[in-house]
């Protein structure tokens, strides 16, 4: 058997074998095994066996008798899937055009950042078009959503409130209501009297987001599963919800900023690559219509240290700012910090910055960040971070009004990024009157009439960028 017991994670068991009637379940993935292994067989995660006295269940024969749920095809049924929408547009858009009835959707992020919020106010939307929305609350009390709701100005008689745990409860209140939408908060809170798992574990999961299931398909519902994320950004408990859901989304931001990001990264009735943005405010979550707007400085006098680029949210091209400081440092090993963007790429671009344009920076402490609390890292960003280190090195700003979009390679060399024509327009759209990029697609960018009324600097390498930013002198190196 692969994997190697006792050396990785907490062993979980004084035998190899287990004793009769106990197997052992992967937490992330589910797998069961009859000895404890210190590597899962199914996903590669270790310490993830959990003993658990139960009789395991082969192939899962005994449950998939009539009522099973069926694997929903990825076509579009015959005549179209009912969508219900909420009026909350970028939900609406990363459901795929609203929640669909008998669909599964888990909601998963970090504990505070506004799931709750969202699908309670989405949960009016619903109500308010005729969707009769049940919120199973297992988390909080009934005063506490209902003084949410009051703060919000929610209220609406066909949006109900249970607060319970219990799933037969929850199965029978929703036969009962017969609900458009049900959501269900959190799923680590829902549990099935009479299994041996703790509430949150594994046993637990696995049979409620099965019966959820079935209840979806049963009652033609669309069931909102939230789910607890971990700071590695998993969902809390087995990784198997996620296979056994139609749709995952997540639910994103800066704790410290208002800025939030729903993203898909699986739907059966959708793209994945559409996300919402929002903004958390006192009144609760607002949809953030023009983004590129709240991203980008908007300063009179061009500021050394600062440059556009770019990037691509989901297919959705926002433009951003990427600050920069550099500093003289007294440490042997200067510090490299940025936040919003790859710490790798950074210390990339440094190290090309100082070998191909000739910028001494091994003495300096470089600062690197990106406005509007986004996190990127997409190389696309290349160009306008160098240029932005550059600029705050030589105290000298970029041109105003400029725009920078290419991929730096090791060699020096800028090159084109995906989905150029979306992310030239963006910038001309928000005013750029100059773009940088590489030299290598600006015969194209000429060809399609990307430019607009815009100016297209193409650059070879990032010495040749440096200089026609104005930064660097002709025949002078810093
Ligand atoms: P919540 O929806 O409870 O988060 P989750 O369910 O993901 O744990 O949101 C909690 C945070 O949102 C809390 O820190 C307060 C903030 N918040 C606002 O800023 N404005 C609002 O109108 C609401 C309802 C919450
Ligand atoms: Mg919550």
């Amino acid at each position: 058997m692969p994997g190697k017991p006792g050396f990785y994670g907490k062993r979980r068991s004084t035998g190899a074998m287990a004793s009769k009637g106990t197997v052992f379940v992967c937490c992330e993935c589910g797998e069961l095994s009859y000895r404890w292994l210190g590597r899962c067989p199914g996903c590669g995660a270790y310490g993830s066996m959990e003993e658990r006295r139960e009789e395991p269940r082969r192939g899962g024969g005994e449950r998939r008798g009539a009522g099973d749920p069926r694997p929903i095809p990825l076509h579009a049924p015959v005549g179209g899937e009912a969508r219900m929408t909420s009026g909350i547009g970028e939900l609406d858009r990363v459901l795929g055009g609203g929640a669909v009835a008998g669909s599964l959707v888990l909601v998963g992020g970090e504990p505070g950042i506004g799931k709750s919020t969202l699908l309670l106010q989405a949960g009016a939307g619903w109500a308010s078009r005729g969707t009769r929305t049940l919120l199973v609350s297992g988390e909080e009390s009934a005063a506490q959503v209902g003084s949410r709701a009051a703060r919000l100005g929610i209220s609406h008689p066909d949006l109900l409130l249970l607060c319970e745990g219990e799933l037969e409860v929850l199965e029978r209140a929703a036969r009962e209501l017969a609900p458009g939408v049900m959501v269900v908060d959190s799923l680590q809170t829902v549990w099935v009297p009479g299994l041996d798992s703790p509430p949150g574990g594994v046993g637990q999961m696995r049979e409620s987001v099965f019966r959820l299931q079935r209840l979806a398909k049963e009652l033609e519902a669309a069931v909102f599963l939230v789910g607890h994320v971990t700071k590695d950004g998993v969902v809390a408990g087995p990784r198997l919800v996620e296979h056994m859901v139609d749709c995952v989304l997540y639910f994103e931001g800066d704790r410290s900023d208002g800025l939030r990001i729903l993203r898909s990264v699986k739907n059966r009735f959708g793209s994945t690559s559409e996300v919402g943005i929002f903004e958390m405010t006192d009144g609760g979550l607002r949809e953030v219509e023009d983004p590129s707007l709240r991203f980008v400085g908007r300063r009179k006098k061009p500021v050394p240290g600062t440059a556009s680029g770019v990037v691509l949210e989901g297919r959705r091209p926002l433009v951003v700012e990427v600050q920069a400081l550099v500093a003289p440092s007294c440490l042997p090993s200067p510090k490299r910090i940025s936040s919003g963007v790859d710490p790798r790429r950074l210390a990339v671009n440094i190290a090309v910055l100082e070998r191909r344009a000739g910028l001494r920076l091994s003495d300096r402490d470089i600062y690197v960040g990106l406005t509007g609390g986004l996190r990127i890292s997409e190389p696309c960003l290349d160009l306008a971070m160098c240029m932005a280190v550059a600029s705050s090195h030589l105290d000298r700003p970029v041109p105003p009004g400029s725009a920078m979009l290419g991929e730096v390679s090791l060699t020096g060399e800028v090159h084109p990024v995906s989905r150029m024509a979306d992310r030239i327009r963006e910038a001309y759209r928000l005013g750029y009157g100059k773009l940088f990029l590489s030299s290598s697609f600006l015969e194209k960018a000429d060809e399609a009439g990307l430019a607009g009324g815009m100016e297209l600097v193409g650059v070879g390498d990032i010495e040749e960028a440096l200089r026609a930013a104005g930064l660097i002198h002709p025949s002078s190196r810093s």
